[in-house]
């Protein structure tokens, strides 16, 4: 992948997907793995919406292999505003070996990366997270060794984080299931897309309304936020809409018995989850914030290195 760009999982091949998770599953055991790789190596991280797990691991990330980030926030000013997008990746390109970019907007990201010789990396637009979703199958593939013919319930709205994990499983041989209120479906483009990469793989992908359907024996049980970044102001009304699909005990208790609970945080207890299932002894929301850390640093060493 040396080179390339990472703005959406649709554009990998499966082998190479299963190659970061490979590489990312390797530097987890041996956090040292790759130490100096990246030395003399910068990383540029431009957000433009909050973030923990993705900065920090970003930071992180890039100073384990020897390299170093430049964090930019909107404060500092917007990549558009004061001149061409094309002109800041076409300036970006000279000094820095990759940019990572949290937006608003996919096609910013698709952008940057078109007038960019440096890879870009998409760390979340209001379409898709592909690096939450790698972590997320380095995480299910820690908990039961394999992905293919693993099902995954994600309950809630058909979001980023939904649409990625949709590629993701499809990519991967997986069953996805987006379980949502009415209305809340997964953008349907993303949708068709998913189905006809899962036909190749022999993934399942889809959506349903019906709770205990979805939910029923399901290996995993993903939520995330009712009101994704940027859309806060709809949160009061989504409430009502969405607390019958909160994950809650009994919810989680419709899964398969040795089911697992992910969410890829922040999590607003009380709301999509309760306290009760996101400290079960069968949550791994840390270990997929952990895995963010491996993934990232996967993702530095395959786009810049081609490792
Ligand atoms: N899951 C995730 O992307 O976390 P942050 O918003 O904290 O980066």
């Amino acid at each position: 992948m040396k080179g390339r760009d990472l703005v959406a999982l649709w554009d990998l091949e499966r082998e190479e997907v299963e190659a970061l998770l490979d590489l990312g599953a390797a530097l987890k055991t041996d956090p040292a793995r790759h130490a100096g790789a990246l030395a003399g190596r910068t990383a540029f991280l431009y957000f433009e919406k909050p973030s923990l797990r993705t900065r920090v691991t970003g930071e992180v990330g890039m100073a384990q292999l020897g390299g170093s980030a430049v964090t930019h926030t909107l404060d500092m000013g917007r990549i558009g505003g004061r001149e061409s997008v094309a002109d800041v990746a076409r300036n970006l390109e000279r000094w820095v070996d990759v940019i990572g970019m949290r937006t608003f907007s996919q096609e910013l990201v698709e952008q940057t990366a078109q007038h960019s010789g440096v890879p870009v990396v998409n760390l979340l637009t209001d379409l898709l997270h592909p690096c939450q979703a790698l972590a997320d199958l380095l995480t299910v593939r820690g908990a039961f060794a394999s992905l293919a013919g693993r099902s995954l319930a994600f309950v809630g709205d058909g979001n980023n984080v939904a649409h990625s994990l949709l590629i993701a499983g499809a990519m991967t041989g997986m069953k996805v299931t987006v379980v949502c209120p009415p209305g809340y479906e997964p953008n349907l483009a993303v949708m068709d897309r998913a189905r006809s990469i899962a036909e190749k793989n022999g993934a399942e992908v889809g959506y349903t309304n019906d709770l205990e359907a979805g939910v029923a024996a399901a290996d995993v049980v993903y939520t995330d936020v009712w009101a994704s970044m940027g859309q806060e102001a709809e949160a009061e009304s989504k409430n009502e809409v969405f607390l019958p699909y909160q994950v809650n005990e009994a919810v989680f208790a419709m899964a398969s018995k040795n089911a697992v609970f992910m969410h890829c945080l922040p999590a607003h207890r009380g709301d999509e989850v309760t306290d009760g299932v996101a400290d079960h002894e069968r949550s791994l929301i840390f270990d997929q914030a952990e895995n963010r850390l491996h993934a990232i640093k996967a993702i530095y060493l395959a786009t810049i290195l081609g490792l």
